[in-house]
């Protein structure tokens, strides 16, 4: 489970996490093909459910290829640069709580660090 802690962060927004949605067509993988798409509706309806969207709380957004697709779904948060991979909605909810709403990482979601394209 999670078992780093950080503080608050500061900035415009105090957390920001981008999912890559990127979709290659033809045989080539890419995150959309992997229910990114769903992982980035529900991580936008539980941070806005939570009420932790907005200016000083936490953004979620899209973002096309980060350039990590063998570990797809992917997904980092800033300020911490820490990188997630997830399977279904749990995976999310655990995210949303844990790391967006605590600054606790999810140990067990972290993508790992040799993960490339
Ligand atoms: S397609 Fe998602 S990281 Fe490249």
């Amino acid at each position: 489970m999670s078992s780093s802690s950080t503080p608050p962060p500061t900035g415009y927004y105090g957390r920001h996490i981008f999912f890559c949605l990127n979709e290659r067509k033809g045989d080539e993988d890419s995150c959309s093909k992997h229910q990114a798409q769903a992982g980035f509706d529900r991580c936008k309806s539980r941070v806005r459910e939570a009420g932790l969207a907005g200016p000083g709380k936490v953004r979620v957004n899209k973002a096309g290829c980060l350039d990590r697709c063998a570990g797809g779904p992917v997904a980092v948060v800033y300020p911490e640069a820490v990188w997630y991979t997830f399977v279904d909605a749990d995976d999310i909810d655990e995210i949303v709580e844990s790391h967006l709403k605590n600054g606790e990482v999810v140990e067990r979601l972290l993508l790992a660090p040799d993960v490339g394209r």
